[in-house]
């Protein structure tokens, strides 16, 4: 069996056919596909396992919070923080970005004048909780510009200089991608941290992408706080983690209120659970928690192995071949020395709704549309672009077959 074989014969998923054709699917930035380990897991714990986590002592109880808590040192182990009481599990990036935004205003973090400051390539669930945190505190949005669009540079880059004259302008909080949905660039968040730190202003990573093909060690990067999703790396959906450095933990304000997140309750005064739980109101998703254990570890296993990260370059020089040679072809952040695995792009008299829906009939998996990320899609795309983004278990067949279909899909669409 060739490497790529072996990858793929843990997804039981990618031997299905869409219509007639085989299934190829390269909306991973969207939703990763999950392994077998990942899958068998999610039916052991529901059929042996399932009880409410945190509470009970009978042994379903004890078992369901054992592996819940197992999902936890996980992500700990994964993103090499110091303690896994500094991983809040979530339901996902949206909702660990909400939390920090939402306690950060009721903590009195933020107020008026303040300002958050933002990359225009952010995903909506990096821009609209801190509108909403604007709407409460009366704080304000900073956002820099990014190199991307038809102009000479168009290589993804933040504008380093405006961000650090930016910085001086009341920001009170830094809230960046480290790889954009949309542009598959990887930000220099390390230089951007730092320069933030030496402020003394706090920065959030959103890492819904860059979790997924760049190795994370939250403590050499000295993120205040780093949020991703777990159905983006191989685990099931409705899980996500937010990891906070400890003090910020500790001072913010719990986000919800109600069972598990409390110390002790009376109708006069209520004290709240230590981090993380202090975090983690009500009945959490118990399998899909336990399930970050399996899905983390397989992840990790590729992203360590020399045979796999070869692979992975050669799809990508696979892909932006593939992609050059298209005429009228734009590509966001097409002159960047180095990507992730995932295109956006735009083609000349193609709408990329049709596009993506002739792909589909030919068994092509592409995500169209504004991607949850308007104001740079709106920008560089008028509105609307094609992204392929890809796994490990994709294939250089995969890829050929992709730059085939494409050139189909633009005969049949031109006008
Ligand atoms: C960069 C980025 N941030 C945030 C999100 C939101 O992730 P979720 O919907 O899993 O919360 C996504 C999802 O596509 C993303 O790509």
């Amino acid at each position: 069996m060739t490497l790529t074989q072996q990858i793929r014969a843990n997804f039981p998923i990618l031997g299905r056919k869409v219509g007639s054709r085989p299934l190829v699917y390269f909306d991973n930035a969207a939703t990763s596909q999950r392994p077998r380990c990942v899958l068998e897991a999610q039916q052991r714990l529901s059929e042996e396992h399932n009880a409410n986590i945190h509470r009970a002592v009978h042994t379903l109880s004890y078992e369901a919070t054992e592996a819940y808590e197992k999902g936890r040192i996980a992500v700990q182990k994964f993103i090499g923080a110091a303690s896994a009481d500094q991983i809040v599990l979530t339901s996902g990036t949206t909702m660990s970005i909400n939390l920090v935004a939402n306690c950060l205003v009721r903590g009195g973090f933020l107020g008026e004048g303040d300002a958050i400051l933002l990359t225009e390539a952010e995903h909506h669930s990096n821009i609209v909780p801190w509108q909403m945190a604007c709407q409460m505190s009366g704080a304000h949005l900073e956002v820099v510009g990014v190199a991307a669009g038809r102009g000479s540079e168009n290589d993804g880059s933040v504008d380093m200089d405006a961000y650090r004259a930016a910085l001086r302008r009341g920001v009170k909080m830094v809230a960046i991608a480290h790889v954009s949905n949309i542009l598959g660039v990887e930000n220099p968040i390390r230089e951007m941290i730092a320069a933030a730190h030496e402020l003394g202003i706090p920065v959030l990573i959103d890492g819904a992408q860059g979790i997924v093909h760049r190795k994370v060690d939250v403590q050499a990067l000295d993120c205040d706080f780093y949020a991703f999703s777990g159905h983006k790396i191989y685990a099931p959906t409705g899980i996500g983690v937010l990891y906070g450095e400890r003090a910020w933990l500790e001072k913010l304000p719990p986000f919800m209120g109600g069972g598990d997140m409390v110390g002790k309750v009376s109708f006069e005064k209520t004290t709240y659970a230590d981090i993380p739980l202090k975090f983690e109101a009500g009945t959490s998703n118990f399998v899909a928690g336990a399930c970050l254990a399996p899905a983390l570890e397989f992840a990790a296993s590729l992203r360590d192995d020399a045979g796999v990260q070869e692979h992975e370059r050669s799809l990508i020089e696979a892909m932006n071949r593939t992609l050059a040679a298209v005429d009228g072809l734009f590509l966001a952040a097409g002159q960047a020395r180095e990507r992730v695995p995932l295109w956006s792009f735009t083609i000349e008299g193609v709408h990329p709704l049709d596009a993506a829906t002739l792909l589909d009939k030919m068994g092509f998996a592409l995500r169209s549309g504004h991607m949850c990320a308007e104001p740079i899609v709106d920008r560089i795309g008028g509105g609307s672009m094609l992204r392929a983004s890809l796994m490990p278990y994709n294939t250089q067949e995969e890829v050929e077959a992709f730059g085939a279909a494409l050139e189909r899909t633009i005969k049949m669409l031109r006008q």
